[in-house]
């Protein structure tokens, strides 16, 4: 993996005049509008970069941007990848390499995610304090590169406390319901079943996705400090299951999106 790290690494110093970031930035599904907040300097479509594996769904814009956020360097992936569209794991998990490698020192995440606890409503966000990674594989899988991090990192603590504890006092300064629990990541793409969404909850889920897990996987393989927020767009709770489409998940995330926008700024104003 060296090699191509290395030649994806220098044609993106090459291109942004070595804009050297500080923090990592994933937007997810229906919540790219940080991305205005973001004094852009740069932009590079995931399709121009070598070796980038290009986000496949339409909603997704597959960009790459630079900038200042509230007087911090950022780079921020319009656009994440998912183990459901074919890719392996090391190949959607290789933006996060490439992220350290240029040079940041946090990862902040955002996605959609279906409730699984009958307290947290859709329309709520959930702040991830620990996960169930319940895709395929780990996306450590294979020969390890000692010099990236160690064959079996700990995850005892893969959310960083600080950040869980800053953000949960910005939500309560701005009156934002915000909650904290666990994530199950699954591989989708096709929803839950009602039955399924049972299991979850039972075996300690508050809300469940198809991304995120295996990006904070690799970060925490690097030693980057992650902070990670769901929009929760839909219930699998209760009595009966409603059926939701593509459309309701991503018109909810944007209805959610200033709150959590609110949030990842001033978090990221505070470091
Ligand atoms: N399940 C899995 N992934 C999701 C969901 C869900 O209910 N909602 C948004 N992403």
């Amino acid at each position: 993996m060296f090699q191509t790290l290395h030649e994806t690494v220098e044609y993106i110093k090459l291109k942004c005049n070595n804009f050297q970031p500080e923090i990592g930035i994933i937007l997810g599904t229906g919540l790219g509008g940080l991305v205005n907040e973001i004094d852009v300097e740069f932009s590079l479509m995931y399709s121009n970069i070598p070796n980038f594996p290009i986000s496949t769904l339409e909603f997704h814009s597959g960009k790459l941007i630079f900038g200042n956020l509230n007087g911090k360097k950022v780079i921020a992936m319009q656009g994440r990848l998912h183990y459901y569209e074919g890719y392996s794991m090391q190949q959607i998990t290789f933006p996060i390499r490439v992220m350290k490698a240029l040079g940041i020192q946090h990862l902040f995440i955002s996605n959609a995610a279906g409730s699984l606890n009958a307290d947290f409503k859709k329309g709520d966000l959930m702040i991830i304090n620990d996960h169930i990674n319940l895709q395929p594989e780990s996306p450590l899988r294979g020969r390890n590169d000692s010099d990236m991090g160690p064959r079996f990192p700990d995850m005892s603590q893969p959310y960083q406390k600080d950040f869980i504890k800053r953000a949960m006092e910005i939500a309560a300064a701005e009156k934002i319901t915000c909650h904290q629990g666990v994530y199950v990541s699954v591989t989708g793409p096709n929803l839950e079943t009602k039955a399924e969404y049972n299991y979850l909850r039972i075996i300690g889920g508050d809300a469940v996705g198809m991304s995120t897990v295996p990006e904070v996987i690799v970060a925490n393989h690097m030693s980057i400090p992650v902070f990670a927020i769901s929009v929760l767009t839909d219930e699998g709770f209760g009595d009966v299951l409603v059926p939701v489409s593509l459309e309701e998940i991503l018109e909810t995330a944007r209805a959610a999106e200033p709150k959590m926008t609110k949030i990842l700024s001033q978090l990221i104003l505070s470091l």
